[in-house]
């Protein structure tokens, strides 16, 4: 079953900004719901997109959401922590990423991920981005944080207080 529902603006303005290729393979960690991959896959024709969360529940939903994009293999889905994939696990006949791509996913925001950008290294192609994306709501303020060829770690620390000393996002 296809569910199908409304996009909101921020996914929208990111995609967008992300400008996927047809024939670009993507991934996105902590797809939670599905709503990006779902934008992102209409813009697929030989491409695909594989989507990973730690939460089985999202990813029950976010397959049930993009049913027909999996069905026409331009989206797979699979539970699982980044800090726990192996580029095998995600890699498509041994093809590294065009683009990587996460929303709102805490790890990228509370502290180093050094570990886990060393990965992504890894899984993306040598001059191609990760996009890492935070904040709800339209009228976004912040461009993303967009890096190209080699994810360096000092260079993604984020901002992790707002001016008044308040997390980013709360825990
Ligand atoms: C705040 S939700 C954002 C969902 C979606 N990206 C969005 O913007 O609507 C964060 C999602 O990331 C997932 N997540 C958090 N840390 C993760 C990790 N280390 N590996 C995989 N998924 C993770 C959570 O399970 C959750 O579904």
């Amino acid at each position: 079953m296809t569910t199908r529902q409304p996009v909101p603006e921020r996914i929208n303005w990111a995609v967008e900004l992300m400008a996927p290729g047809p024939d670009d393979q993507l991934l996105e960690i902590g797809c939670g719901p599905g709503v990006a991959v779902g934008a992102i896959s209409e813009k697929l024709r030989g491409g695909a997109i594989v989507a990973i969360d730690r939460s089985a529940t999202a990813i029950d939903r976010a397959q049930k959401r993009n049913a027909h994009h999996v069905s026409s293999g331009r989206a797979a889905f699979v539970t699982m922590t980044l800090e726990d994939v192996r580029p095998t696990d995600v890699l498509r006949g041994g093809r590294r990423f065009d683009k990587i791509l996460a929303m709102n996913v805490n790890l990228f925001w509370v502290g180093s991920a050094t570990k886990e950008l060393d990965l992504i290294k890894r899984l993306l192609k040598a001059d191609d981005s990760l996009y890492l994306f935070f904040g709800y709501g339209p009228g976004l303020a912040k461009r993303p944080r967009r890096t190209h060829r080699a994810p360096d770690p000092r260079r993604l620390r984020p901002d992790r207080r707002r001016a008044d000393g308040e997390p980013l996002h709360p825990p």
